[in-house]
């Protein structure tokens, strides 16, 4: 189930200047209006009314926190600028979508992070990276930890594993800011956890046992994977404070674009998908044995609207029966199937095509779906995020 994107697309963190993606994002309203007509709006125009009344049910005057741990498919700039070739989030054609920029997030726009957020009807919480130029109401909603290459364990190229992410939130806790901001009601703290298969991309690329035995290698990693994944959920649960933790499971990652390029995105690749389908039967025997009840977790299942989208549509047809075209087929392809989504040769001139339209494609680039994707797959949970914050 390895995909090769962590090890080319990873490593630690940098100065950056997310300031302009922050904000917008940060203004749900204004990043409608601009938003409007760049082919991500249906899913923009329903946050004011999400906020306005699902997510103040739970809590009138407290203001919810969203802490959010894990990697690409969550970050929304923590991953620095480190040049074209190990952070494309950085370039172009990244955030053409939204912001209109590229600023960090591995898609043409929205990921996650900010569905999850727009879901509870609150705006997408500040990436920990640029959190000094952070609106000060803003750190009063939870920050965003996760960054680009994570994983639960190592996955070799520097990047903050979920423990070390989850350490920093409790450092900040634990520091002047926090105690000056007589901020320590923890009842309105929810923790996003998103693990996208890094440490699997990581194992099948040799990177845990130094022999390269591709998809087999990173099944037989999934039981060392999920125990450690279980650890880091009952310490947000028990040590941290969270009220809350929303889990993902995994996506069927057989389907992303670097396993099917080579039959022409004409099919998924069964077995990394049977690897993807263990670690999710795992985890829930996890989450059930940690919370019996199911008062403290929530498994976010990704993977049911990734299937109905991409498996369905593994023949590749163009006949706009379904929401996306092409479903396996990525918005932005390279010209060598080494290369990279942004990849450009000497003279500046790009090395990669780009789709008419990303709001009518399910993968962006050869890992991260579009924002349309990620806005088609929150419709399917939105209304369970809402009413397990709501308990
Ligand atoms: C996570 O990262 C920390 C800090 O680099 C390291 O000490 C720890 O061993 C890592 N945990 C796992 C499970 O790999
Ligand atoms: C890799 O494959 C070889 C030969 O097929 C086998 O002996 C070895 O145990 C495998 N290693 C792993 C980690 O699966
Ligand atoms: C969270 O609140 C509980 C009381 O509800 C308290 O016992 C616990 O120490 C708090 N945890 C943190 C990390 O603030
Ligand atoms: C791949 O699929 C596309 C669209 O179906 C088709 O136009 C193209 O010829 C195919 N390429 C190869 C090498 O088969
Ligand atoms: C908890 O959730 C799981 C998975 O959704 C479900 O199978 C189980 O019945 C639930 N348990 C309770 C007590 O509601």
């Amino acid at each position: 189930m390895g995909h090769r994107l962590p090890r080319r697309s990873l490593p630690p963190m940098m100065a950056s200047a997310a300031l302009l993606c922050l904000a917008m994002a940060a203004l749900w309203p204004a990043a409608s209006a601009a938003a409007m007509d760049d082919g991500c709006s249906s899913s923009v125009r329903r946050s004011p009314a999400a906020s306005s009344s699902s997510s103040n049910k739970r809590k009138k005057q407290e203001e919810q926190k969203l802490w959010v741990f894990g990697d690409s498919y969550a970050d929304t700039g923590n991953l620095g600028d480190l040049g074209r070739e190990l952070t494309h989030a950085w370039y172009d054609p990244y955030g053409q979508t939204f912001p209109r920029r590229p600023a960090g997030r591995f898609s043409d726009g929205r990921v996650l992070t900010d569905f999850v957020a727009s879901a509870m009807g609150m705006p997408t919480p500040v990436a920990y990276k640029v959190r000094r130029g952070a609106r000060p109401g803003m750190l009063a909603r939870g920050m965003n930890f996760a960054v680009g290459g994570a994983g639960v364990l190592d996955t070799g190229n520097f990047q903050r594993n979920i423990s070390a992410q989850i350490d920093l939130f409790q450092a900040l806790q634990a520091g002047p800011q926090r105690r000056r901001d007589n901020d320590n009601n923890n009842n309105t703290w929810t923790a996003l956890v998103v693990v996208s298969g890094n440490d699997y991309s990581y194992a099948s690329s040799g990177g845990a046992s130094n022999d390269n035995n591709g998809t087999s290698a990173a099944i037989a990693y999934i039981p060392t994977v999920v125990r450690e994944l279980r650890e880091q959920l009952r310490r947000l649960r028990d040590e941290a404070g969270m009220k809350k933790v929303v889990v993902t499971n995994l996506h069927p990652m057989g389907c992303t674009p670097v396993f099917t390029r080579r039959i022409n995105y004409t099919g998924c690749d069964p077995l990394a998908n049977a690897g993807a389908a263990q670690h999710n039967a795992a985890l829930e025997s996890v989450l059930a044995a940690l919370d019996p009840a199911n008062r403290t977790f929530l498994l976010l299942d990704v993977h049911t609207p990734f299937a109905a989208f991409l498996l369905d549509a593994a023949d590749d047809r163009d006949d706009n029966n379904g929401r996306f075209e092409s479903p396996l087929r990525p918005c932005c392809e390279s010209f060598s199937k080494d290369g990279y989504c942004g990849q450009q040769d000497e003279d500046g001139k790009p090395q990669y095509t780009l789709c008419g339209d990303p709001g009518r494609r399910f993968y962006w680039d050869d890992v991260h779906p579009t924002q349309a994707a990620w806005a088609a797959v929150a419709d399917s949970f939105r209304t369970t995020v809402n009413n397990f914050l709501s308990t």
